[in-house]
């Protein structure tokens, strides 16, 4: 059982996820509330924490920003309404956050000595629908290696 604990928190710390752990921990202050409308991540997340995350997502998806936010201009300069909830893409990205927790404080974390986490890539590489079709194996090396 000790095992497990020990596991799980270095998986912790391997996910990177380490710095929004120990936010969750803190009372929110009230000069740290940059965002209106955060359901899944913590309310006093840093600017720079949540803008990775969300590169994160553009890169695993391979979309951008406009893909779950509402964009509210293109010129002079692209803006968009960040807290809306008008995109359904959006909710789709907060189902799928939320199972992709589940799905490493729950289950790799029982996985001794696991050296990693799943992410939205380990599903997406780079498309907003994971492949389907299993890649070809690979070829039998020809002479048979030294
Ligand atoms: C795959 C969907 C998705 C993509 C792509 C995406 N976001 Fe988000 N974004 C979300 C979700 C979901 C939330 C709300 C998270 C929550 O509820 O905790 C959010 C929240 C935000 C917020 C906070 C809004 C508020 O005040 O509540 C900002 C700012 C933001 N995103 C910026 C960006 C930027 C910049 C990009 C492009 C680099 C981007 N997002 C790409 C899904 C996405
Ligand atoms: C265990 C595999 C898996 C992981 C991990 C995963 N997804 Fe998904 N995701 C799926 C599947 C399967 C679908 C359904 C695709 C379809 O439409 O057929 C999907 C659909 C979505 C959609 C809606 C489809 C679209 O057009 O955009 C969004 C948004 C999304 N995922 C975002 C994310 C984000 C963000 C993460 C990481 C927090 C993530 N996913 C992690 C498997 C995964």
């Amino acid at each position: 059982m000790r095992h497990v604990i020990v596991i799980s928190a270095l998986l912790l710390v391997l996910s990177g996820c380490t710095a929004i752990q120990q936010q969750k921990a803190q009372p929110p202050r009230p000069d740290d509330l940059h965002f209106h409308n955060l359901q899944v991540l913590p309310q006093n997340i840093a600017r720079k924490d949540l803008v990775d995350i969300m590169k994160g997502f553009t890169r695993a998806l391979g979309v951008r920003c406009q893909h779950c936010h509402v964009q509210t201009a293109e010129t002079p300069k692209e803006t968009f309404d960040f807290p809306s909830d008008a995109k359904p893409k959006k909710d789709a990205a907060r189902v799928m956050m939320r199972m992709t927790e589940r799905i490493n404080t729950q289950y790799v974390a029982k996985i001794n000595n696991a050296h990693t986490t799943v992410t939205c890539w380990t599903c997406h590489r780079g498309h907003t629908q994971p492949d389907i079709q299993p890649s070809a194996p690979a070829a039998a090396p020809v002479g048979g290696g030294r």
